[in-house]
């Protein structure tokens, strides 16, 4: 068995890192000495069996045009079955080089323009942008924050699911940022709404690795026969093993016809997972578990000191513990400062690069999400530095 040290702190600065990039602190966030708790990736050295994988690649030295491989294929099949207990076939996997473009194609092959979309705010912002970029319309069921957990607003998400403009669903599950892992009873009211109002589920399960209670995430391809056929699984080892540099991510699609259509976008742009992004999946899924089981106990660490250090240190900043992710939500309401005050104190005073909660839309005016992927050592001097800043702060009501 190899003993990872997440503790390890490496200096990304070097690499072509968009989190760590001097260039992108100083634009985004005035300062370059910020400490880059934002872009949700993290500062963790990946699985040594990927590491090796790729080093034995690069050995190889031709890096001709790629292909779905049938190993490449099997590896998504066999983690699926392992981990989420769900039988897919290799047909119904489509590659594509990441969620988000995944979703722009979906809107692309499945929307008119004026057709809309539902997304539930607070959620991950390029949802927004993805929809009207494509010259669609955002249908916004905000989630209803119910004594420190958020919850689905059925009876406004039926009435938007009626409208026949409304074509497609963004399902975030588990929900970035709020952290929610959606329940089977949850998942299927969804699924049964759309199902009955025509509109296609598109369940984006980037984070459905990264759970904190063992098997509480359920796939929504398992949860009926008839929703399944109605839907589209967006899932990519990128958020669980570290890979979003590397470009890899699969479409899983039941219906044959529904996946025909998407797979005819697709063609017209021939697109097939680089060298690394095929070896780095084979190695993750394949050889990956134990690496993972590691960085889960870790991150739940993480999760619990910043707990703690709240608790004793910045008892007015409230935690939405996350059921999954590694981005907590942090609600600074407390201190009743406008957006543009709280920024400022993150960038000027603080100088912790954090996500400002209104970007994700609708609720997220107040919170800062925090990207806890990193050593605890760093941790610890972010939310130092945000209990320095906020000592001082009066509640202002
Ligand atoms: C919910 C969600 N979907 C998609 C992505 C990005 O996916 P990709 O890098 O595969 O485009 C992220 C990244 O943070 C995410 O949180």
């Amino acid at each position: 068995m190899i003993k990872y040290n997440f503790d390890e702190i490496i200096d990304r600065s070097t690499t072509d890192s968009i989190k760590w990039s001097r260039r992108h602190l100083k634009e985004n966030f005035d300062d370059e000495d910020n400490i880059p708790m934002w872009i949700a990736d993290m500062d963790f050295k990946v699985a040594q069996p990927i590491i090796n994988a790729l080093i034995s690649r690069a050995e190889h030295g031709i890096f001709g045009y790629g292909h779905k491989s049938d190993e490449f294929l099997d590896a998504v099949v066999n983690w699926q079955q392992r981990r989420n207990g769900w039988n897919i076939k290799k047909e119904w996997i489509l590659f594509t080089p990441g969620i988000i473009p995944a979703l722009n194609f979906i809107v692309e092959t499945f929307c008119n323009p004026g057709d809309k979309v539902i997304i539930q705010t607070p959620v991950y912002y390029p949802f927004a942008n993805i929809i009207q970029n494509n010259g669609c319309q955002i249908a916004n069921n905000p989630l209803i924050r119910n004594n420190g957990r958020y919850e689905i607003n059925f009876d406004e998400f039926e009435k938007i699911a009626r409208d026949s403009r409304t074509k497609l669903f963004f399902l975030c599950s588990p929900h970035n940022p709020v952290g929610r892992v959606w329940t089977s009873e949850e998942l299927q009211r969804m699924g049964e709404i759309c199902l009955k109002n025509h509109v296609l589920v598109i369940a984006d399960e980037i984070h459905s690795d990264l759970v904190y209670k063992r098997n509480s995430f359920v796939t929504f391809g398992k949860i009926a026969e008839q929703l399944k056929m109605k839907s589209i699984i967006c899932t990519a080892p990128s958020k669980t093993f570290n890979l979003a540099g590397l470009h890899v991510s699969n479409i899983i699609i039941p219906n044959d016809r529904v996946r025909a259509e998407l797979e005819h976008k697709l063609a017209s742009i021939d697109i097939d997972p680089s060298s690394f992004a095929s070896v780095a999946q084979i190695a993750a899924y394949n050889e990956g578990e134990e690496w993972l089981e590691q960085l889960l106990v870790y991150l739940q660490g993480n999760l619990d000191f910043i707990k703690k250090f709240l608790e004793e240190h910045l008892p007015k900043v409230t935690m939405l513990v996350p059921e999954a992710t590694y981005l907590a939500w942090l609600d600074f309401g407390a201190y009743n400062l406008s957006d543009m005050k709280l920024q400022e104190m993150m960038r000027k005073r603080a100088n912790v690069a954090l996500d400002d909660g209104y970007i994700f839309g609708t609720g997220g005016e107040r919170f800062q999400r925090i990207n806890f992927a990193c050593p605890r050592s760093v941790l610890q001097k972010a939310l130092e530095r945000l209990k320095k800043s906020f000592e001082d702060v009066e509640i202002e009501v």
